[in-house]
């Protein structure tokens, strides 16, 4: 196998559709990735032939949506190496899951436990936890981050402790693109008996995960990033620590009996799915999938650690650049956060688009932590996926560097 840029593009509509000013550059896919055409039509064929509630029904419609359903489970499951596609429970998206967990798993934690976290954590896998210290007395420690963005491991084992519940890390910082050494991790958390969760929303759209390989005890990641729709997201957990951890919501699906007296629960993944899930984003998400699980990765990965490669260099020529991140292509996968001295980002973003097509992210990137640890109100940020192309990157850098020109004149 190998992989061609250009049939990889033409497979998404959205580089075909009409635009009103300079043609689309894509350079935002670490906030939303694109959709391919076959994605979008198994999202819209499931509801134009088999739309009905799911595990509720018995006329045969209902069970051919619980097929599809349950068929997409399944290709979670492949696609992260789940022992069990019990393990697998359809989320919102990250943010989705790591509420899940930080409210259930949470829901075992004493006043006093500690939950680790890293600087370099998006707010989803920070804010979840302070409303867990808030309602039940945690500690929350915090991994700092190397000069080069990454999480500076050398610190862990004076971080974790005896009550050290859990270490919930990032994958691949949204941010600074840095790739997180999970073995350490994992080797530093078993060492304390506590468990490790993954926020792999950066990183599971880069090909597919081995969570047994890895050896972490909870996954998450979105289907928007993924190359699929909205609105679904996957938390894989271990089958023991689903079974002890109580319900996130109550409602529909999630029960084995409801009284007045009380209520009993679902097996997983079903006591955690209340209410009807997100059926026809859940078809597409394994439509998604399966084709990421079939792509030649170490092909791809050099396409684009060669493009970031160019973002690296260029962005360093501009005047009065500060990468934010490793300015190496080791252990990072195409997410390049920069300041430029003396400009807002989002004058910078906003400009790029307007004279160049290029859709970046500025802002804190949902990572106001990191931004004030480095002094920075926010970046200008450049992510990648293997639709981008050189005729992308050029339009990045004359941007930039007309950019600069301009608010600096
Ligand atoms: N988490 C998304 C990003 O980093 C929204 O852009």
């Amino acid at each position: 196998m190998s992989f061609d840029p250009a049939s990889f593009r033409a497979q998404f509509p959205i580089f075909a559709a009409p635009t009103p000013g300079p043609a689309l550059h894509y350079l935002d896919s670490g906030a939303s990735a694109q959709t391919p055409r076959h994605v979008i039509e198994a999202f819209a064929h499931h509801d134009a032939t088999a739309r009905a509630n799911v595990k509720r029904g018995v006329h045969r419609l209902a069970e051919a949506a619980t097929e599809a359903y349950e068929t997409a489970r399944l290709a979670a499951a492949r696609y992260l190496n789940a022992p069990s596609p019990r393990e697998i429970v359809f989320t919102g998206g990250t943010t989705g899951a790591i509420n899940l967990v930080a409210s259930s798993f949470g829901a075992l934690m004493a006043k006093g436990d500690e939950v680790l976290l890293s600087v370099l954590e998006h707010h989803s896998n920070i804010v979840p936890w302070q409303l867990l210290q808030a309602r039940r007395g945690i500690v929350l420690k915090v991994i700092p981050a190397t000069v080069d963005g990454r999480l500076d491991l050398d610190r862990l084992d004076g971080l974790v402790g005896p009550r050290t519940r859990l270490v919930a890390v990032t994958h691949c910082s949204n941010v600074t693109g840095a790739l997180t050494d999970l073995g350490r991790v994992v080797a530093a958390a078993a060492a304390v008996g506590a468990k490790v969760l993954v926020d792999g929303a950066q990183r599971a759209p880069h090909g597919p995960v081995d969570v047994q390989a890895l050896g972490v005890d909870f996954y998450a990641f979105s289907g928007h990033k993924a190359f699929g729709p909205n609105g679904i997201g996957v938390l894989w957990g271990r089958a023991p620590l689903l079974d002890a951890m109580p319900p996130f919501m109550g409602g529909g699906e999630m029960i084995s009996h409801v009284s007045f007296a009380g209520s009993s629960w679902a097996p997983i993944p079903n006591k955690f799915e209340a209410g009807t899930p997100p059926i026809a984003p859940a078809v597409g998400l394994g439509t998604a999938l399966d084709w990421l699980a079939g792509l030649d990765w170490s092909a791809i990965l050099a396409h684009e650690l060669r493009l970031t490669g160019r973002i690296l260099d260029g962005v360093a020529r501009l005047p009065g650049s500060r990468i934010l991140g490793p300015a190496g292509l080791q252990q990072r996968l195409g997410v390049v956060s920069f300041a430029l001295d003396g400009l807002h980002p989002h004058d910078v973003c906003q400009l790029v688009d307007a004279t160049h097509g290029v859709a970046l992210r500025g802002g804190h990137h949902c990572a106001q932590p990191l931004m004030e640890s480095c002094g920075l109100v926010g970046t200008v940020r450049a992510s990648l996926a293997p639709y981008n192309d050189d005729g992308d990157i050029d339009a990045l850098l004359d941007g930039l560097a007309a950019a600069v020109r301009q608010l600096r004149a």
